[in-house]
């Protein structure tokens, strides 16, 4: 063991088994992601077959990421884990495979929130960044509003009130007849469409806070896609509709975004989660950025994804576990709440 080694992160909450290497300094020194394909025929992840995905693919890819790095096992300082939110029986390999290692090499052991991951993106992303910094995680899971006031100090101020704005995507691309998830399929379609060609609903809440709410735009876009197909109304061009569906879910998001950066005068917003890695909500946020005069960071696609480069950076200033053994999951952990209290089982 090295008291002053690199971090390994591991993360397996969901269907991606990612394992990374991050350097005393906060260097990423490797990233590397497995994601499920598995689950493409089913519509949606499978817990069962996530789990064992993970099973069968950690050791691998821990392997992959300790060679990019040029890293061996004795010389790391500990091991950072996902340990919620997320799929208890998917968080349980990670946590186990982690737990095990750290034991057998009498290494530290980091519980990380997969949440804290997102909301450190943009810190990675530039390290000079400004606290307090305003951050949407838009993922499939999630969809929420947070004030980043030091590394590991959140407030959320908004959050979804039903779908996260992730699973509206994937759910529409699937009437639509995408694979999932249909969230990349639908930035290729709709990225050289008309956004302007259908106007769905955005859900505002005005003068009530910051939520978001995804329900309505999905069922417009469901009913809208149904109609236009049983020639209720007139066909368009799909790369049109997808752009308009888009720009309805992405609007939505930079307006919340927008308004609380104004009212609370935080002077840098960001983006993060896999939603982040939407082409036109990047350039929405760039420009609306510019427009309002605020800084914004826009974490690269790979670390907007699931990944453990986060993990293992969110591992550098957090604190280890006292006792490792006892480390569990934890499927409802919310960000910025203590990992003591976080249990939900
Ligand atoms: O953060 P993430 O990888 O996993 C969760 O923690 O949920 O986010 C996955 C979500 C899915 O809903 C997927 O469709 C969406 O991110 N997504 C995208 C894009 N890439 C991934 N949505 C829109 N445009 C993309 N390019
Ligand atoms: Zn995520």
């Amino acid at each position: 063991m090295s008291a002053h080694g690199p971090i390994l992160g591991i993360e397996t909450s969901c269907d991606e088994t990612a394992a990374a290497v991050v350097s005393p300094d906060g260097h990423i020194l490797s990233n590397i992601i497995f994601s499920h394909t598995v689950h493409t025929a089913y519509g949606g992840v499978v817990p069962e077959l996530a789990s064992r995905e993970h099973a069968g693919r950690l050791p691998s890819v821990v392997g992959q990421a300790l060679e990019k790095a040029a890293v061996g096992w004795g010389d790391l300082k500990g091991i950072a884990v996902t340990a919620g939110p997320g799929l208890v029986g998917c968080l349980l390999v990670g946590l186990a495979y982690a737990r095990a290692a750290a034991r057998a090499r009498g290494i530290a052991l980091y519980a990380v929130n997969h949440l804290e991951g997102h909301a450190h993106t943009p810190a990675m992303e530039a390290p000079d960044i400004e606290y307090p910094y305003l951050v949407l995680i838009a993922s499939g899971g999630h969809s929420s509003l947070v004030v980043v006031e030091q590394p590991g100090h959140f407030r959320e101020i908004g959050r979804t009130r039903d779908d996260a704005a992730g699973e509206a995507l994937d759910k529409v691309g699937k009437l639509m007849g995408l694979d999932y998830p249909a969230g990349p399929q639908l930035d290729r379609i709709g990225h050289s469409g008309r956004a302007d060609t259908i106007s769905f609903p955005r859900a505002r809440f005005d003068g009530q806070g910051y939520d978001f709410s995804f329900s309505g735009v999905k069922t417009a876009a469901a009913q809208d896609w149904s109609d236009r197909r049983s020639g209720k109304k007139p066909e368009v061009n799909l790369s049109d509709w997808a752009a308009s569906f888009e720009l309805a879910v992405m609007d939505a998001l930079c307006d919340k975004l927008f308004r609380a950066a104004i009212d609370l005068k935080i002077r840098t917003i960001s983006v993060a989660g896999g939603v982040a890695r939407n082409r036109r909500l990047r350039n929405m946020v760039d420009e609306w950025a510019r427009r309002e005069g605020l800084r914004a960071v826009i974490p690269r696609g790979e670390w907007c994804a699931d990944n453990a480069a986060m993990i293992a950076a969110v591992g550098l200033y957090q604190n280890a576990c006292e006792n490792p053994s006892l480390t569990d999951a934890f499927p409802n952990w919310g960000l910025g709440k203590p990992y003591t209290t976080g249990s939900d089982k």
